[in-house]
């Protein structure tokens, strides 16, 4: 008998689907419930200890209603802040998104790598703790924009900005000292990969912006590994946790990941 236990993704809202594609393409038949915290929208502008107390409260509840085999917090802000409490109270296995310095230092020739994340993530001991590992001999500078978190869960709606809106964000990033060195951005928040042609566009300059997406997916296989998947994986379900975030607007884009049925928690 095929286990029919899903995958579960969890974001404050639909960044998180830039790190779903990668999973689905390795796992096409993995059954899918993606949780966005539309009442607790955006994490980026609140505290750390709001953050630590609503997320592992809120996926202990997504747990007992949906009983996933693995949750993947799919969000840079919460992973980095309350991540280590999330273990703790959830018996099944967490996997974690953290900004992607390691990458970047691998790719950077200049050795200045930039991070545009949330404030809350750009802020975190744990960014500085990546960079120290990871990026020793880099210069690593931060921007933290909750504009551009709000830019792509809009173009998700199908609501296109201006580029001008992507350059001021951008300007926040390389109008810096070194900044105009900076040739690898990492994308530290899920929102980000969702808008990289624009923000590609926007810089004006040749920079490549990375992202974890691809290694949270081989992550997600590996530890699923031998897992005995249903055939297909029937509708997956996207879930909100209450504020309408615009769900009929963002109906086309989550059938696209095949989210089709609309809970809410
Ligand atoms: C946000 O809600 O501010 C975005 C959180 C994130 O993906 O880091």
């Amino acid at each position: 008998m095929p286990d029919s236990r899903p995958i579960l993704f969890f974001d404050s809202g639909v960044g998180g689907l830039s790190v779903l594609a990668p999973t689905q393409r390795l796992l096409p038949q993995a059954p899918i419930v993606y949780a966005a915290d539309s009442a607790g929208y955006p994490y980026g502008t609140r505290s750390e200890a709001e953050i630590a107390a609503r997320v592992p409260a809120l996926l202990g509840r997504l747990a007992e209603r949906f009983h996933p085999r693995l949750i993947v917090i799919a969000c840079n802000t919460a992973s980095t802040i309350a991540l280590p409490a999330v273990r703790a109270a959830l018996d099944l296995p967490v996997v974690g998104t953290v900004p992607a310095i390691k990458p970047a230092a691998e790719l950077s020739r200049t050795r200045v790598i930039g991070v545009l994340g949330t404030e809350a993530t750009v802020r975190q001991p744990y960014v500085d703790d990546l960079a120290t590992r990871f990026a020793a001999d880099c210069r690593v500078l931060r921007h933290g924009s909750a504009a551009l978190v709000a830019l792509a869960e809009a173009r998700l709606r199908g609501e296109e900005a201006e580029d001008d809106a992507y350059r001021v964000v951008l300007a926040g990033l390389l109008d810096q000292p070194d900044g105009d060195r900076i040739d690898v951005v990492v994308n530290a928040c899920t929102h980000f990969p969702l808008v990289a042609d624009r923000l590609e566009a926007a810089a004006g300059r040749p920079v490549q912006f990375v992202d974890g997406g691809e290694g949270i997916a081989r992550r997600v296989a590996h530890l699923l590994d031998g897992a005995d998947w249903p055939d297909a994986p029937g509708e997956g379900t996207a879930v909100f946790t209450g504020a309408d975030p615009g769900i009929e607007l963002l109906r086309p884009a989550l059938a696209r990941f095949g989210l089709t049925q609309i809970k809410l928690l």
